[in-house]
């Protein structure tokens, strides 16, 4: 059996380096929502591992639920047409909604969700993403909480995936080119 290590050039971001920074995240989400009906909506399947330590690192009570979304990539690019897989039946209106998103990249799927929210009355929305990706950034949107800014490379593992491999990782590392470029 082929290990995964050898597709991965480099470790971006150790394992320590993510529990501790999720550690501090969860602190700062549990003083910015005391007091708040706190809904916290993790995007499938990419959030999943994020989205485990995360709820494990709030201190104050919420509920958890999920959506998944297809963004029809093309290979490692986003076209920003994204289909709901899995809906959620909630009334939005009586949330605190902190969307949970492994990788802000183009934008195009998240600000295609937070949109399709607002339309149904959300009345607070907030965005908290393991990793943010500026630079390639195509779409008006912003993580109100992130936990590490990475460069424009294909980065996998920690819940993030090449062709649904990889997420099982348990630190972020970037992909070998010549593994998408096949
Ligand atoms: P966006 O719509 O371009 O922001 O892309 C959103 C989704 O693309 C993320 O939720 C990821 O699933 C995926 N994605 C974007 N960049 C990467 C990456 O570097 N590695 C793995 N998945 C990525
Ligand atoms: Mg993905």
């Amino acid at each position: 059996m082929k290990n995964m290590e050898q597709d991965i050039l480099k470790v971006l971001i150790e394992e320590n380096s993510i529990q501790e920074r999720v550690r501090s995240l969860g602190a700062q989400i549990s003083r910015d929502y005391e007091g708040k009906k706190l809904l916290v909506l993790g995007v499938l399947k990419g959030s999943f591992v994020f989205m485990a330590d995360l709820i494990r690192a709030i201190t104050v009570p919420c509920e958890v639920e999920f959506m998944a979304v297809s963004s029809y990539r093309s290979g490692v690019k986003s076209s920003g047409v994204v289909k709901i897989i899995k809906d959620i039946d909630i009334n939005p209106l009586d949330y605190n909604i902190l969307i949970v998103e492994d990788i802000l990249d183009s934008g195009l799927t998240l600000s295609y969700l937070r949109d399709l929210l607002m339309q149904r009355d959300a009345s607070d929305i907030k965005i908290a993403t393991l990793l943010d990706k500026p630079a390639r950034r195509v779409a008006d949107i912003s993580p109100d909480y992130t936990c590490f800014e990475v460069p424009d490379e294909f980065v996998v593992g920690y819940g993030l995936d090449f062709a649904e491999r990889y997420r099982n990782l348990p630190y972020v590392g970037v992909l070998k080119p010549e593994i998408y470029e096949k």
